[in-house]
């Protein structure tokens, strides 16, 4: 289908309502448990949405990240693998479909996002040197410092504003990273970092405009680039749809331009292609020389790279489903239903709506939480407590400690309710924004948490905390009041 203009389909009422442009032919059975339950289950899991049995989530908008619907024809393919360790038919089907969809010649497979940034940060980061960024990612940054590495970030001061109107908050900041290359020098950079769209401020898109800019002047600079496309999907809908200069491109073009302005480009498979794998691709032999051994070090041999060969096949063609203005658009879609209802009922969430899913401000939700008490956690307690939906902190909880000790207060407190691809209906949006609003009215009993158990690298995911006093037990109390039959 040409797109080279997308409106999606309407209504005559004129309501702006996301229609799917799939159906469900399979489906899975969800539970709600009572609030009660949701109270005890949220402590047995430290108060950590990681740690939440899925038997027990009514919603899981924790992530996208290998919880996408997958296609018919993904699942069609995965029938076809030609499973071998070495040199199977799979995996040149893989590195075909990468290598035309970036425009590079050499690819190399990883398990997953982490993995490519494993191989990227081994290859590349020396101790001291710094990877400037338009913003970090919480495991690009653990595997840059875990070498002594340091991240910098270029981003726009529009970036931390929750409430903007910048449709690119994403972007570089060109001055700042200037300034940086001038005071440091460019040798002290191991390579630019350009995340497409941001992950931790919101989903936020990073225009066509910028990463020429950026490309450009890290060649003035002989300085290397290296792109993340792990949520590419989004950014390219937003580029098409908010760039004026995208408008008439279509989705297969600017994707090569991306790949053309990029030494090297890594993507979660998770993410991109909506499978379970990932990669790196370049056309420079030297850098593909470089990272190319420590493929079967980290990951396995060369033409399976530690995944599946059924999800290689899957992600070949989900990558290729990226190119469909109706498949893409559907994430951005909903995270602008959901946003503009949570809006509606007063509920504050970063704007302009991004990509990934809809981002609660827990600064501004409960504003009598200390940071050191991680509002954005605690907010996501209280949602799974109120709803029975898991959301994902991503604020200081998801920082690492200053060297110090001291913790590190991240510039924004969010609460991200992400909308895996496909998978869940307008109703349950419905059903989301409903609870967050009805919570909004009790917000006053929301408190802090604090940690139990603490580990050094990526707290986030294993770490165990307990509320600050009992207001878990009158917030349920207050919910049981609203909705007597607990559910
Ligand atoms: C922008 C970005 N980069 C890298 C990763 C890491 O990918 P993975 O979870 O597959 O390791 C993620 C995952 O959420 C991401 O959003």
């Amino acid at each position: 289908m040409p797109d080279h203009t997308y409106t999606p389909v309407g209504f005559f009422s004129g309501e702006k309502i996301p229609l799917e442009t799939h159906k469900a032919r399979m489906v899975q059975r969800i539970y709600l448990r009572p609030v009660r339950d949701r109270v005890r289950i949220i402590n047995e899991a430290g108060n950590n949405t990681f740690l939440l049995p899925n038997r027990d989530v009514f919603l899981d908008m924790l992530t996208d990240s290998g919880v996408n619907a997958m296609s018919e024809a993904q699942y069609a393919a995965m029938l076809m693998a030609d499973d071998s360790y070495a040199g199977s038919e799979t995996f040149y089907r893989l590195e075909k479909t990468v290598l035309d969809f970036f425009g590079k010649t050499r690819f190399l497979p990883a398990h997953q996002g982490r993995a490519c940034e494993n191989i990227l940060a081994t290859a590349y980061v020396k101790p001291g040197q710094f990877v400037v960024t338009n913003y970090h990612f919480t495991t690009t940054k653990a595997h840059i410092t875990r070498l002594g590495g340091k991240v910098h970030e270029a981003s726009r001061d529009e970036a931390a504003k929750t409430q903007s109107e910048d449709p690119f908050k994403g972007n570089f900041d060109m001055e700042k990273f200037r300034a940086f290359v001038d005071a440091n020098g460019a040798e002290s950079v191991a390579f630019a970092r350009i995340e497409l769209g941001t992950n931790l401020i919101g989903g936020q898109p990073v225009s066509l405009e910028n990463v020429r800019e950026v490309s450009e002047y890290c060649k003035e600079k002989g300085m290397k680039l290296v792109t993340d496309a792990s949520l590419l999907a989004d950014n390219i809908y937003f580029m098409k749809v908010r760039e004026k200069a995208c408008e008439k491109m279509s989705l297969r073009e600017i994707v090569l331009e991306i790949g053309r302005l990029s030494d090297i480009l890594y993507f979660s498979g998770r993410k991109l292609g909506c499978a379970r794998g990932g990669g790196i691709a370049t056309s420079n032999e030297e850098d593909y020389g470089k990272m190319r051994e420590l493929v079967p070090l980290f990951e396995g041999f060369l033409t399976y790279g530690g995944m599946s060969v059924r999800e290689m096949e899957a992600m070949a063609v989900g990558i290729r489903e990226t190119l469909d203005m109706d498949v893409v658009s559907q994430t951005p879609l909903f995270v602008e239903a959901l946003g503009s209802e949570l809006v509606a009922k007063g509920v504050p969430v970063v704007t302009p709506f991004g990509g990934l899913g809809c981002h609660l401000d827990a600064t501004r939700f409960v504003p009598h939480v200390p940071q050191d008490q991680y509002p954005a956690g605690a907010l996501a307690a209280a949602v799974y407590i109120a709803a029975g939906v898991r959301g994902m902190e991503r604020g200081t909880l998801s920082e690492q400690r200053n060297p110090d000790g001291s913790e590190h207060l991240s510039n924004m407190e969010l609460l991200r309710l992400a909308i895996p691809k496909r998978v869940f209906t307008l109703a349950q949006i419905k059903y989301a924004a409903d609870r967050v609003g009805g919570l909004r009215e009790h917000r006053d009993l929301i408190g802090g948490l604090v940690f139990e158990e603490e580990p050094k690298t990526l707290r986030f995911f294993l770490g165990r905390l307990k509320p600050v006093g009992d207001w878990q037990e009158k917030l349920a109390a207050a919910f049981l009041k609203d909705m007597p039959s607990g559910l």
